[in-house]
């Protein structure tokens, strides 16, 4: 395993890589690694001859400098975890000013409306800075394959668009989220909850899982407000969205149609850490 600071060091070794012929898998993060990760990681190694983890905290895509100053980083955990997994697999963890070469940007781009749903609506321009690095990884390690977990599954739709805009000839993955044993979704975020937090977390999981039960029962009957008050009431919990929107335009939609399919999204903000979770009604 090599662990890249510089877009030199980096093109010298994908270089090689073209000489080979090897496929190159990329899974990008921002470090704090947990099992969704490496999950990522591993269906990345079992379709590729190499596989690129790149560990970078983007400033473009936080709008609150407090959530990226608490942003969890443990790179010398995160450098043992993935050379526990297999030597086929290097590190690129840049600079800000290394990867954007000299201070950081933000990019615009027209995602058709779907930056401005769900997390959107509360991180403002969160998905710009997402697709501007994600963009510039994409273009220094060309991969063939590039993963990303369900949990973002927004970030994985916003993707999708940014590599139709771009022209660029990759598949993307997108893995199932992995759970903890309560249900709670795997996230860097979590070591930021209290024990006690984590353990009540549990009611997000519990009712992503009711709704979608309820909307194959009868999709005409939800209630939501009942969902949001019960999770309001659980003391340091308060929900930021809980909405059903289309799968494919992440819009609301007045009447559910048959032959649709639609998804539930939720964050719930505990204590100043945002938690957020989704699943596929039908
Ligand atoms: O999902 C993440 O960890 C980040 O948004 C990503 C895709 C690595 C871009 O910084």
């Amino acid at each position: 395993m090599i662990v890249c600071r510089t877009k030199e060091e980096v093109y010298a070794l994908i270089n090689e890589s073209t000489r080979l012929k090897q496929v190159l898998g990329l899974v990008p993060t921002m470090g704090s690694l947990h099992e969704g990760h490496l999950s990522l990681i591993s269906e990345a190694l079992r379709h590729n001859d190499i596989v690129w983890v790149t560990i970078f905290v983007n400033p473009t895509q936080f709008d609150n400098k407090k959530d990226l100053s608490n942003y969890p980083k443990n790179l010398e955990n995160d450098i043992q975890l993935i050379k526990k997994i297999s030597d086929n697999i290097n590190v690129f963890h840049p600079s800000e000013t290394e990867i954007y070469d000299g201070k950081p940007f933000l990019k615009k781009y027209d995602f058709n409306h779907l930056d401005l749903e769900l997390e959107g609506k509360f991180r403002a321009d969160h998905f710009n800075g997402v697709a501007t690095i994600v963009s510039k990884l994409f273009e220094l390690f060309k991969p063939s394959n590039a993963y990303f977990g369900e949990k973002d599954f927004q970030q994985t739709q916003i993707i999708n668009r940014l590599i139709d805009i771009e022209k660029i000839n990759l598949n993307m993955i997108i893995c199932p989220t992995i759970r903890e044993e309560n249900g709670l979704a795997l996230s860097s975020r979590n070591k930021l909850l209290s024990v006690k937090n984590k353990d009540k977390s549990s009611i997000i999981y519990k009712n992503l899982i009711f709704l979608q039960k309820s909307f194959i029962k009868n999709r005409n009957k939800l209630n939501l407000e009942k969902i949001k008050s019960e999770i309001n009431f659980v003391n340091d919990f308060k929900i930021e969205y809980l909405e059903i929107v289309n799968n494919k335009s992440l819009q609301i939609e007045l009447k559910f149609r048959e032959n649709e399919s639609y998804r539930a999204f939720i964050c719930v903000n505990v204590n100043g850490v945002r938690l957020i979770d989704n699943i596929l009604l039908n």
